[in-house]
């Protein structure tokens, strides 16, 4: 069965042996409450490195309210199970005195990618992101890193930071997995009620569209105001932002002169969904 390790200086002599027995590392940082979205990652992670660890740890520093921090869903047990049975080998999940021990003064701040959309929408949230998964990646010291492709931001701000900050870890980039009807995989769709997990669809369907459209010819902005129309229209409460910006650097874009990135936050139910998909190069 699978290590369940909770304590730094337990993953770190784990790591060390492994690399001195000549094995890659490879690490999945997660919050819990797994599902095949994170198991993909493990894949991914075990086809590029002979040994995957993957933590648990549901970071209070990056929600930005207390109630949806103790609303998140959490399954310790059932998430060890699928780790193992995935092929996983050691699973971290610190307690938070482990992480933030008394006297933690210490903040990864990153601009650039971390400033628009999720960053605006959601203050103090990448400092969080960042602050935890620079400490992971001094606490794990992994070869490489598998990060999803559904937090698109997110996954452009730790690009940022690894690079900025020169840390030895290779950051891979992971599709994002989705149910049948296109609802992209997240812990948060649990908590939504059976009709709103119907009508949640719709807005990956909407994207899809407005995505057809805009590589037909048709002008971004005058299609993202249809397509937030739509998206309301089909039971969403609030719009947070839909906007195109470039692949890269996260900035607001206009044309299709540069590979892009459709990105949108609503929410529904009182849950809030992210999701992107790509805008190819004209
Ligand atoms: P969490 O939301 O648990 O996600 C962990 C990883 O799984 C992230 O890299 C995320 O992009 C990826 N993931 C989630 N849903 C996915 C899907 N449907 N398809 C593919 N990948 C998916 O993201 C976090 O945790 C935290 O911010 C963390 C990085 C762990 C820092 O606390």
């Amino acid at each position: 069965t699978i290590t369940l390790v909770r304590q730094i200086d337990e993953l770190r002599r784990q790591v060390a042996a492994w690399k001195a027995d000549g094995f890659r590392v490879g690490l999945v940082p997660t919050m819990g409450a797994l599902h095949a979205g994170h198991t993909s990652l493990v894949s991914l992670a075990l086809k590029k490195c002979d040994r995957v660890v993957v933590s648990v740890f549901v970071n209070p520093k990056q929600f930005n309210n207390r109630s949806d921090l103790a609303n998140y869903p959490r399954s310790e047990d059932t998430d060890r199970e699928l780790l193992g049975e995935v092929g996983a080998h050691l699973v971290y999940a610190p307690a938070p005195d482990e992480i933030y021990p008394e006297g933690f003064a210490t903040s990864v701040i990153v601009e650039g990618p971390a400033l628009p959309l999720e960053g605006a929408h959601r203050p103090g949230h990448f400092a969080g992101v960042a602050t935890v998964v620079c400490k992971l990646f001094n606490q794990a010291r992994p070869n490489i890193a598998v990060f999803g492709e559904k937090d698109f931001q997110q996954l452009a701000v730790i690009q940022r930071m690894v690079s900025d900050l020169d840390i030895p870890v290779e950051i891979v980039a992971a599709p994002t997995i989705r149910e049948k009807d296109g609802l992209a995989l997240s812990s948060r769709n649990q908590l939504l009620s059976p009709e709103d997990r119907k009508k949640a669809a719709s807005l990956y369907k909407a994207m899809t569209n407005a995505v057809d459209a805009i590589e037909g010819g048709a002008d971004f902005a005058g299609t993202l105001n249809r397509t937030q129309a739509v998206i309301l229209e089909a039971g969403f409460d609030k719009i947070d932002y839909l906007a195109i910006v470039g692949a890269d650097d996260l900035q607001p874009m206009d044309e299709r002169d540069r590979e892009g990135r459709l990105l949108a936050a609503a929410t529904i139910g009182g849950v809030r969904l992210i999701d992107n998909i790509p805008v190819k190069k004209a």
